[in-house]
Order: structure tokens, then C-alpha cells, then sequence
């Protein structure tokens, strides 16, 4: 079962180093999860625009491919203005809307800030739900001063969360396998 972790920015890298270890704490539980981290940073993006997928650049089809082939995510972002940013908003611009419905998903989340947690929930659950994903319960916000020299994060909680989120995260990975196949809803 592949499983694409997402590095939803091209700049900073906590969410990054957030991805690392919550790949670290998956593969420790189910080692027949193929993980494989996918940094937004790597590619070359283009605006959204309506225009047919055949005339995106190979990066954007690259994209496309890669969340269609995928049957769970955990998507990591930083907040930026209150907000997810907008190079990750335009990569779901980008998909058909069924091409994560029914598939597991975990939220990590970086700010620089406490008081913007709940853009996970104002903002980035919305979109998923429109996708219809099967978002786990339970998501890991972090700020700047969870983590020491290098990225490494060095809160004791954090770690604790990452890995619960991990444990749910393999179930809902279980659950989601033939519901995500199932479906008879073509709307
Ligand atoms: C353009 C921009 C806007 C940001 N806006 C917010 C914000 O509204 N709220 C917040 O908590 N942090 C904000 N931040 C901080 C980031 O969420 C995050 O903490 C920081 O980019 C981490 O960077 P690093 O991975 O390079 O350490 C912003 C950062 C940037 C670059």
C-alpha cells in the first residue's frame, strides 16, 4: 500500500523534519507500507488554470500521477497568513476530485504561532472533507519551539502525539484499503 507523505510548501523545512520522524514512527508499526515523502519543493509548479492535464508541465502531471497512485497521505504544512500555502491549495487545484476519496489522511501542521491551530481545522479539514477523505481524528500542531538545533524536535509531547497519530494513522490505512476501491458513488 503506498503511502505518499506530503511536504506541502517550497519554503522552511519543519514540516519536513516533522515528515522524517512521522515516517520513522508509521514504518515502526507497519513495515509493509510503502512510504515515500514528496516535497512540493522538488517541483516545478504551475498555476492552475483550467487547462487540459496534457498541456501541465511533466512536473504537474508528475504531481498528478503521484496522488492517484497513492492510498493514504499525511499531509504536512506550514501556516502562512492564517492560512495553508498557496502552492498547496494549487496541488489540490490541481486533482480530480475522487482522487483521494475514501483514502486515509493525517494532518501535521507548523506555525510560528499557538494561535493558529485551528486553520487545520477552519481550513485545511474542509478541503479534505470535500475530497471525502478519511482524515484521522487527531492531528500534531507544532511551533518553532518544539524543535532544537538541525529541526530535531525535541519536545517529549510532540513525539508522544506523532506517534499516536502514527498508530491511528495505520488503522484508518487498514480501514480505508477497500473502501477507497468500493465506491459505487460516481458524484
Ligand atoms: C509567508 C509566511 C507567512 C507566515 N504566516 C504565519 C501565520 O500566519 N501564522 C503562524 O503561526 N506562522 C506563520 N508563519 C511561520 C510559519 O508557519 C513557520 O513557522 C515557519 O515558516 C517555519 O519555517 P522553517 O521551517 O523554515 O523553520 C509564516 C511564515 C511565512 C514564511
Amino acid at each position: 500500500m503506498k503511502i505518499l507523505l506530503i511536504d506541502g510548501t517550497i519554503i522552511g523545512s519543519k514540516t519536513g523534519a516533522i515528515l522524517e520522524q512521522v515516517k520513522v514512527y508509521i514504518e515502526q508499526l507497519n513495515g509493509e507500507l510503502k512510504l515515500e515523502i514528496l516535497k512540493l519543493s522538488d517541483f516545478e509548479h504551475q498555476f492552475v488554470d483550467g487547462r487540459p492535464l496534457e498541456k501541465y508541465n511533466d512536473d504537474m502531471r508528475l504531481l498528478v500521477r503521484k496522488f492517484e497512485e497513492a492510498e493514504g497521505y499525511v499531509l504536512a504544512t506550514p501556516i502562512f497568513q492564517g492560512s495553508i500555502p498557496g502552492v498547496l491549495k494549487n496541488t489540490f487545484d490541481l486533482l480530480h476530485p475522487r482522487t483521494m476519496r475514501y483514502k486515509p489522511v493525517s494532518i501535521v501542521a507548523n506555525g510560528g504561532t499557538h494561535q493558529h491551530h485551528l486553520v487545520v481545522e477552519n481550513q485545511l479539514k474542509p478541503i479534505l472533507d470535500y475530497f471525502r477523505c478519511l482524515v484521522t481524528p487527531n492531528y500534531v500542531y507544532t511551533t518553532t519551539h518544539h524543535f532544537g538545533e538541525g529541526n530535531v524536535i525535541v519536545d517529549q509531547d510532540v513525539h508522544d502525539r506523532l506517534r499516536e497519530l502514527a498508530r491511528v494513522f495505520v488503522q484508518y490505512a487498514e480501514m480505508g484499503k477497500n473502501l477507497s476501491k468500493e465506491t459505487i458513488d460516481k458524484h
